[in-house]
């Protein structure tokens, strides 16, 4: 036994190779057991400082026997990344979001609050650190004893992901900390960016080779961190700026800006337009010189932030939830840019809605080139809003225009000005169409019935005969949300839509009778693709033959997809029937209350024969007078009518069961999601937490029993906490109904 005993009292330096390679083994397992009390269980058996040692140890002896780092090395500097996606790495410190001031009043405001809470100490002097806000991905990078051992995205602040493999390719993140008075352990946290020049040379890079297009630097460096191949992430080039911290053993000085001077000596890039100050004026005066290099410094920024430099400060005035007291975001006005409107197209949707884009001259607003900009609907472009109120001053919107875009962040982009002086003299005032584009049917603006309101969009009044009305009707008949109907994608459709092989959702079921000519369509698109790449190559082609076998295939494979959805849940058929105002929520509820297709189409029909709808239709809990008045549409219409029944000859939707098992553990209960679910779509959580007999809600109230939150889940999840109310992960939710589904 002597031999296996652990070596953990002997000092690193002294272990034989023998000593230090069962020594390393049994820290490994320590510490995934660990691991697992802590992240699985919640129930930690050891103390976190007991566990910070165990992992320092391990990464010390590491340090001294490189060639003994095991595969499962603790550290995960060795090993293959998880096989699915990314372990997840629960912060000890959360990672917090920062509170913003729009106006210099906010920023006053902010220092206010701090002089009143300190108040009581007169002789107090606050200051304050100005730094610019980076436009990336924060991210934290653990190190124990000056060794980087695992690194985390934010995730939902709580938890986030471990991509310890693809933050040691960036070049600004040492792998060991240089200098010396580093805490044991510290989390340094800071940007992962990506420069202009880097996102340039990637787009032209991809563009060679027909790759994909990127958006802007932000989001491109957030898709290289969350690469599984770390070689990818290390072709980017990311670029990494420390300015924050937070799990840590020691602070790393008595104040902010001499702990990110401290990161610098350790070897950390840090922003060089930091400066201290004590006054509002002197922040404020930082925000503008940051402002004015704000052009030049070759990388995106979106504001100024200011924190408290004294850490006793920092400590005393604490936290909201999610947030420093002690720091503020004074964010930069939204990004503008002018170009000109160079026509106006008109979109038809599938409920028949006329949308007016306009078509502009390129021009980069926020880090994204603009080419496209909606404009809403007819009174928009007249200079209204949907209650005759003016915008933009009135300025209606004219081809030949030159007007002013301005986007925000993620915020989809606008027009918000439009320069009069500039309008060339032969610019008449758009005129709308008041016939359907691609239809010819009338386009009238119906009006409400209640308000007596005229609505502000103009629609199609062709329904079906419309083929953009048809074919949008039929994309989203085949969609992910509705039938899906895999490898029936918007392509195909549009493909037979034109070969005349689809008109109806009932025609997608009896194109296997039609196989010859879908087949000859198919290979028609693929004889004109192959055309168009020989005549962009000049090279060409051989072996057409093998392109039918696999045409052949292909759409063998699409008819037995087409088979294996005969047999629909009902809400999904029902959603799919594209009914206005008929989202997949409301078709689930529609579902849950009428069980079958039959039923609903029997109540359907009453309440649309009916003189008083409401005689008729059951009151529902979330479905309201305009779902009534559009079911009252649909069934009233006797084309409608026709394509139901024709469709309902192929199509045999499954009666909706509803499982409220009493030992459900969520039956009954009211949960709200939020954040963004990895493992299923919305709507599939949602309709699974209906199946079990829970309420699914849209908002946070004290009627919520559970909140699952994604990442990225912001407000929601904040009123949650400040409501006491239970937050779960999509893990854990998964975990919950498992046993019940
Ligand atoms: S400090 C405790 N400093 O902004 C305060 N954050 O809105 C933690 N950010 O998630 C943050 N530049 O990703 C801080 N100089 C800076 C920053 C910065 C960018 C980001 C960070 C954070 C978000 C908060």
């Amino acid at each position: 036994m002597v031999a296996n005993k652990p070596e953990t009292d002997k000092p690193v330096d002294a272990l034989t190779q023998d000593e230090a390679e069962s020594e390393l083994a049994r820290l490994a397992e320590a510490i995934a057991a660990a691991d697992i009390a802590y992240h699985q269980n919640d129930a930690p058996e050891i103390t976190d400082a007991e566990y910070d040692a165990l992992r320092i140890r391990n990464a010390e002896i590491e340090m001294r026997f490189p060639d003994l780092v095991r595969a499962d090395s603790p550290t995960g500097s060795v090993g293959a990344p998880p096989a699915e996606g990314f372990a997840k790495v629960r912060h000890a410190v959360p990672m917090l979001s920062l509170a913003k001031a729009y106006t210099d009043q906010d920023v006053v405001d902010f220092i206010e609050r701090g002089r009143r809470f300190f108040e009581r100490d007169k002789d107090l002097d606050i200051a304050f650190t100005a730094e610019p806000k980076i436009d990336g991905l924060s991210a934290s990078l653990r190190y124990e004893n000056g060794v980087f051992v695992q690194g985390a995205t934010r995730g939902n602040g709580t938890v986030g992901e471990d991509i310890t493999a693809n933050l040691k390719t960036i070049a600004d993140i040492p792998h060991r900390l240089k200098g010396s008075g580093w805490p044991e352990v510290i989390e340094i946290r800071g940007e992962v960016y990506m420069t202009y020049a880097e996102f340039e040379a990637l787009k032209a890079r991809s563009a060679a080779t027909g790759g994909q297009d990127y958006v802007n630097p932000r989001n491109t460096a957030a898709g290289s961190l969350r690469q599984k191949d770390p070689a990818v992430t290390a072709s980017r080039n990311l670029k990494f700026f420390a300015y924050a911290w937070g799990y840590t053993t020691a602070d790393p000085a008595p104040t902010q800006f001499e702990s990110v001077r401290k990161f610098a000596e350790w070897g950390f890039e840090i922003t060089p337009l930091m400066v201290r100050a004590k006054s509002v004026e002197e922040l404020i005066a930082q925000y503008h010189v940051i402002e004015e290099k704000r052009s030049s410094l070759g990388y995106d920024i979106d504001g100024v932030v200011y924190k408290v430099d004294q850490l006793e400060l920092q400590r005393r005035w604490g936290f909201v939830t999610g947030e420093p007291r002690w720091a503020i975001a004074h964010k930069f006005p939204a990004e503008r840019a002018t170009t000109t409107v160079r026509k106006i197209d008109i979109q038809v949707g599938r409920t028949g809605t006329l949308a007016p884009v306009a078509r502009l001259a390129p021009v980069t607003v926020g880090g994204v080139v603009v080419e496209n900009v909606t404009l809403h609907n007819e009174d928009y472009i007249k200079g209204l809003d949907s209650n005759g109120l003016p915008i933009r001053e009135g300025r209606d919107i004219r081809i030949g225009d030159t007007v002013v875009i301005q986007r925000a962040g993620d915020v989809i982009p606008q027009i918000v000005d439009v320069a009069i002086d500039k309008r060339p003299a032969d610019a008449g005032p758009y005129d709308f169409p008041h016939t359907c584009p691609v239809c010819g049917s009338p386009a009238t603006r119906e009006v409400n019935e209640n308000t007596g309101k005229e609505d502000s969009r103009r629609r199609c009044t062709g329904e079906l005969i419309c083929p953009a009305q048809a074919v949008e009707r039929l994309r989203h008949f085949v969609s992910r949300g509705a039938m899906d109907i895999e490898g029936l994608g918007a392509e195909n459709i549009d493909l037979f839509f034109q070969a005349g092989l689809i008109e109806t959702a009932a025609d997608i079921f009896r194109l296997k009778d039609r196989r010859a000519a879908a087949q000859r369509a198919l290979a028609e698109r693929r004889e004109e693709q192959a055309r168009q790449r020989e005549a962009a190559s000049g090279k060409e082609r051989k072996n057409a033959r093998g392109a039918d076998q696999r045409n052949f295939e292909g759409l063998e494979k699409l008819f037995a997809a087409i088979d294996a959805r005969r047999e629909p849940e009902l809400d999904r058929f029902i959603f799919a029937l594209g009914i206005r105002h008929v989202g997949d929520t409301t078709a689930a509820l529609l579902a849950r209350t009428f069980s079958t297709i039959e039923e609903f189409i029997r109540v359907g029909k009453e309440t649309a024969a009916a003189e008083d709808p409401h005689t008729v239709f059951p009151s529902i809990n979330g479905i309201g007078d305009t779902v009534i008045g559009a079911l009252v549409d649909f069934f009233g219409n006797e084309r409608n009518d026709k394509v139901l029944a024709d469709l309902l000859e192929h199509v045999h939707p499954k009666p909706y069961v509803v499982t409220i098992s009493a030992d459900s553990a969520v039956a009954g209960k009211t949960i709200v999601f939020t954040g963004s679910l990895e493992k299923m779509t919305r709507s599939e959580a949602k309709a699974m937490a209906e199946r079990l007999g829970a309420k699914v809600a849209g908002s946070v109230s004290a009627k919520t029993d559970l909140v699952v939150a994604g990442p990225g889940a912001g407000s929601k999840l904040k009123t949650a906490t400040e409501l006491g109310i239970e937050v779960v992960d999509e893990d854990a939710w998964l975990e919950r109904v498992r046993g019940a589904v």
